[in-house]
């Protein structure tokens, strides 16, 4: 989505991940097929940044892979924070699980291995933080999932909402890039909440309830 040399040059400019961080980022490049789907520094560094600013306590992830982001915002929550994670392929959470007992924070880290709705659904909540990063066609379910159990200052962050841009003739992966499309477009005419879509890497949507009056 953005010019490379741009890119690199916000990466660069942006502080620096911790050694925990900077090292599941090499071994996933180094060990790790489809590394690219790994939340780069920079996002990590956003992700930390809603963290500390939001301070949330009980956090859901939806899509672990070898457990980056979810370590990028255990270093930055609370002391008595909590991330749930969900990852449905065995091997990849196996990675992830090694990567959180390196963590000083790993404790506060529940990964869950299998598909991520079951597990939503058995879940109380409120959840004060939600990442969704896993498959784009099920970006909706999780959506309406997770929107009923949201803290009333909750946010909601979805990764990948610019999927492939705005041409699908352009996009090998159309079926993906017309279901986020078909997402973000079901969240704006939502009554229940409000939506950003920022252009961060491939797209980063924040979203909200809607402040009552
Ligand atoms: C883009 S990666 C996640 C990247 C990770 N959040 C990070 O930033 O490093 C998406 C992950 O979601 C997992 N996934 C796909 N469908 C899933 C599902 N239904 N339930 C749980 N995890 C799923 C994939 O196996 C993959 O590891």
């Amino acid at each position: 989505m953005v010019e490379p040399r741009i890119e690199q040059y916000a990466e660069a400019q942006t502080s620096e991940e911790s050694a925990l961080l900077a090292q599941v980022a090499a071994d996933t490049r180094d060990f790790v097929a489809d590394a690219f789907m790994m939340s780069g520094s920079t996002q990590g560094q956003f992700l930390a940044c809603l963290v500390h600013l939001g301070q949330p306590r009980n956090i859901l992830e939806i899509g672990t892979f070898t457990g980056y982001s979810a370590l990028a915002m255990a270093e930055a929550m609370p002391g008595d924070g909590r991330i749930t994670t969900c990852e449905i392929d065995p091997d990849t959470a196996r990675i992830a699980a090694q990567h959180f007992a390196s963590s000083p924070r790993g404790q506060q880290i529940d990964l869950r291995v299998g598909p991520a709705l079951p597990v939503v659904d058995e879940l109380p909540g409120p959840f004060d933080l939600v990442f969704i990063d896993a498959e784009k066609s099920g970006y909706s379910s999780y959506f309406e999932a997770v929107v009923p159990k949201l803290a009333p200052h909750g946010l909601i962050v979805v990764d990948n909402t610019l999927h492939g841009g705005l041409d699908p003739q352009d996009d090998e992966d159309q079926v993906n890039m017309l279901a986020v499309h078909a997402f973000n477009a079901t969240v704006r005419r939502d009554r229940r909440v409000e939506q950003i879509v920022l252009t961060v890497r491939d797209g980063i949507s924040l979203i909200r309830l809607k402040a009552q009056p």
